[in-house]
Parts: C-alpha cells; structure tokens; sequence
C-alpha cells in the first residue's frame, strides 16, 4: 500500500493547500471510504481509499511538472491577464504546458532571465522561504562603476527601508564607456532587492537578468522559450530546498 497522509493527498489534488486540508479535516468535512475522519496524520492509499471532500471524489493527482523560463523584459510574472493594461504575461509564453505550473516568486515587468514554474505547491513554497537561502545570480548593468568598498558593501549587507540586506556575493564582470556590469548573488527574495542595493550603493540598475536560480543555470535557452527540467535537476532543486531532509517525491 502506497500510505500518504490525508492531508497531502487533498493537497496534491490540488482541492487546497496542505494547511487548509487540514482545516477541512478538522471541520469534519472529509470523508474516508464513506466514514468522517477528524484524525490528523491519518494515512489512506490514494489509489484504493476513497476520499471524498464536502461530498466530492478527489481527482487524481496532477502529475508533477517542472519548467524553466527565459522571460524576456516587458513581460509580467503572473499567470492572470493579459491585464487591463494590456501587458503581456507569462501565460502567453506557456503554451503547451497542459498542467497549471505556477512561478517560483517573481521576476520585475522589466527584468529578464530564469523563471521556475511548478505545479509543485511544497516545493515551490520551500524554494521561497527565507530558511533555504537559495541563491539567486543576476547579471546587472549599471549606471557608473562600482569601486572596492562599494563591491564590498553590497557583500555584507546594505541597509534598505525593510533592514540590513544578508550576505552577497558581487564580482565585477566588465565595463563599458560610462557603465558597467557586475554579478551578484543573493540568498534572499525581497521585492526589488536587487535594483534596491544597487539604488543604496549609488548606481541605479540599467539591465536585470538572472541566471542562476538554485542548482538551475539559465544556459543557452532564448528568450521567451520555455524547457522542462530534467529529472537530475529536479533532484538538485529539491535537494535545496530541502535543507538536510528529504522532500516526499
Ligand atoms: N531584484 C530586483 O530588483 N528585481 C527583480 O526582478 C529580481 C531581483
């Protein structure tokens, strides 16, 4: 018997998150081949118990999907839309995909790069939290040259409106007449982060462009394609976020 807990099936029949399975446990509204169950952690088979919710059968699982983006600029990272606005989004760039793959935090309207999309709602949630430190690598121009202490600043944390930014990894990659590029890698996902650094360090951000999400590189990918992840990195991608225990495949 394949023995998963009630609330991770409800979960990965994509009825509603695993917090709020269990909210529905609690409320009484789950049934388990015809009986109530109210006990949390109870483990059923998902292909021989029948769990019904509010009345309803489950659907069976959406299989797992795992994709890889290269968002251009001008794109916005949401599934909803094209918006009043008229903006592109990241839907349109998805075509072929027959699960409902969700992005992994979000990229800026004007930044381009790797984007993660998942059906995957744990690991997803896991990739995102502060407690991971999954690095993040951008590719940024910007305005002027940094010198040594600002290099240096960016890595042991600047002071932004929400607190001392974490440590940083920055090198500087090349200059052009009156800009240059640098890399820089970060172990946190605050809004704007990066544009806010290098705004705090005095050279506002001319081009954004991630290219390392995780174990995951961006590569040779163009510009608005999509790929889906090979089975090694979705090990690797699982391996960081799962912080030493394993994630439940
Ligand atoms: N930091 C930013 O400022 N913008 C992004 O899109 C990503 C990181």
């Amino acid at each position: 018997m394949n023995a998963v807990r009630l609330q991770k099936v409800i979960a990965d029949a994509g009825v509603a998150s695993r917090r709020k399975a269990e909210e529905l446990i609690c409320q009484g509204r789950v049934t388990v081949n015809g009986k109530v169950v109210m006990e949390m952690g109870l483990k059923v088979d998902p292909a021989s118990d029948h769990v019904k919710v509010d009345g309803r059968h489950l659907k069976p699982a959406a299989p797992k999907a795992y994709v890889m983006l290269n968002k251009p600029k001008g794109v916005l990272t949401t599934l909803e839309g094209p918006g009043a606005d008229d903006r592109q989004t990241v839907q349109s760039l998805l075509k072929g995909i027959k699960q409902r793959v969700f992005p992994v935090g979000r990229l800026d309207y004007d930044t381009e790069g790797l984007l993660v999309l998942t059906n995957d709602g744990e690991l997803a949630q896991r990739l995102l939290h502060p407690r991971y430190h999954v690095p993040k690598t951008y590719l940024v121009k910007v305005k002027g040259v940094l010198d040594e202490a600002q290099i240096r600043r960016l890595e042991k944390g600047v002071r932004l409106s929400d607190g001392m930014t974490g440590r940083a990894h920055a090198k500087k990659i090349r200059k052009t007449d009156e800009n240059s590029w640098i890399e820089l890698t970060i172990f946190e996902g605050r809004t704007h982060q990066v544009k806010r650094m290098l705004e705090a360090v005095g050279h506002p951000v001319l081009k954004l462009k991630r290219v390392r999400f995780g174990p995951l590189t961006l590569g040779a990918l163009p510009s608005g394609e999509y790929r889906f992840l090979t089975d090694p990195e979705i090990h690797r991608l699982k391996d960081a976020a799962a912080g030493g225990e394993k994630l439940a495949s």
